[in-house]
């Protein structure tokens, strides 16, 4: 079982890199799954919404795109609040609208009146560009962590998106690693602090010794090997989404499909599922955007984490670690710098966020508001963005808060 995973992990990092495979497979799908194949722009304005997209570069050159959605179908006339949403490992913006009007998130908030905005981090299929280096040759280009997201990409888009509205601050709402990346920018540099009026993290990922999912669990077992294998290989992207996944999603998961479980795809794999809170009729367009790519460094942080307990910066083994932070181990990021108020949105069967690891976090950071636990027990990682009840449960809730 183990041997198993560990050569789907490290078989799935060495097919993203075969080029030849991707764009070959001229794909029909079904009318009901239309959404699997249309961008996240094209759906929006599907739904009528209005949205506009943004390209801005990074202080190291990577170019990432930004959706927003500037106004509800019902435009208010007063002035609006931003927010700012990111999403979690192999996910992209498309995380906030797959589950379609009146459901996903996006489209509740621009209900609401907001002035919706969401980033797409380096590394994902929306995101995958640089001024010099080429994704598809360069392993440079892949060499980051969340880290570097936390560190570059979150505050340019954070701050493109107060330039552009003429704002001093906005709410920021994360998921998974979204939530991490938050930190390490709020830690890391404390002048954003002031930027963020709030930030709602939503299954809030900073310690893991205390998670549960199986997959991890093995990746962090092998994190070492693995670590050096793939320095061997030089291999650094994970996963990409293409057109394969898209066909896999739509030959196993039509709902008249018999097969549909089989059609769980790595995020499903990583994060767990409950069968309940799920909407089966999404899954084809889920696997049409998911999952959108990442660097392996990625998984590997985590893994770090998992092993250490510690929420600390990448660990590259003594020699690299004197070299690049001149001490044997690396530098905790400091959560008591994080004074952006914040929340805690986090579940009991999510097998990433432990609630061990969500209480300690709670207590470690610098302006802790309140933590709310999902009350329904079965609730899941992935459910904040796909579940059926994600509004009723979470967005309503997230909504009141943010009124206040
Ligand atoms: C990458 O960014 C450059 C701008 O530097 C742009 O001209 C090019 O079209 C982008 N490529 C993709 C695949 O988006
Ligand atoms: C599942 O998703 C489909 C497509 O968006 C939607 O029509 C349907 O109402 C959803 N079902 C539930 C129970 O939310």
């Amino acid at each position: 079982m183990l041997t198993f995973l560990v050569v789907c992990f490290v078989g799935s990092v060495l097919s993203a890199r075969i080029p030849s495979q991707r764009n070959k497979l001229d794909f029909q799908p079904y009318s009901d799954s239309e959404d699997a194949k249309l961008t996240v722009l094209q759906i929006i304005t599907k739904y009528g919404y209005p949205c506009e997209e943004y390209q801005v570069k990074t202080p190291d050159n990577y170019i990432l795109t930004i959706h927003r959605i500037p106004n509800g179908k019902k435009p208010t006339q007063t002035t609006k609040e931003v927010v700012y949403l990111q999403h979690g490992l192999l996910s992209s913006s498309a995380d906030w609208i797959i589950s379609g009007p009146g459901k996903g998130l996006a489209y509740v908030l621009a209900d609401e009146g907001y002035d919706v905005w969401m980033g797409n981090v380096r590394g994902n299929k929306l995101s995958r560009n640089h001024t010099y280096l080429n994704p598809d040759t360069s392993d440079e280009f892949w060499d980051f962590s969340w880290h570097e997201i936390g560190y570059y990409d979150v505050p340019t888009m954070v701050d493109f998106v107060l330039e552009r509205t003429n704002k001093e601050s906005l709410f920021h709402i994360g998921h998974s690693q979204g939530t991490t990346t938050f930190y390490v920018m709020t830690s890391l540099r404390p002048d954003y602090n002031s930027k963020i009026k709030a930030h709602f993290s939503l299954a809030p990922i900073a310690f893991m010794n205390h998670m549960t999912s199986p997959l991890m669990h093995v990746v962090a077992f092998w994190q070492k090997p693995l670590s050096v294998l793939l320095n061997l290989i030089g291999v650094r992207e994970f996963l990409p989404s293409n057109e394969f996944m898209a066909m896999g999603g739509n030959i196993l998961c039509g709902d008249d499909s018999l097969t549909q479980i089989l059609c769980t795809n790595s995020l499903f794999a990583i994060c767990g599922f409950s069968p309940n809170e799920m909407n089966a009729t999404l899954l084809p367009i889920m696997s049409g955007h998911t999952p959108a790519g990442s660097s392996t460094k990625q998984f590997l942080h985590y893994a770090q984490e998992i092993n250490s307990g510690k929420f600390r910066r990448y660990d590259y083994g003594i020699v690299g670690n004197l070299q690049k932070y001149g001490s044997m181990w690396p530098p905790n990021y400091d959560l008591s710098k994080v004074t952006a108020p914040v929340y805690l949105i986090y579940s009991n069967n999510d097998w990433l966020a432990g609630k061990i690891d969500v209480e300690r976090l709670y207590k470690s950071l610098g302006n802790s508001k309140g933590r709310f636990l999902v009350s329904e027990k079965s609730f899941n990682h992935l459910d904040y963005v796909f579940g059926i009840r994600a509004r009723e449960l979470v967005y309503n809730k997230l909504v009141s808060l943010m009124k206040h």
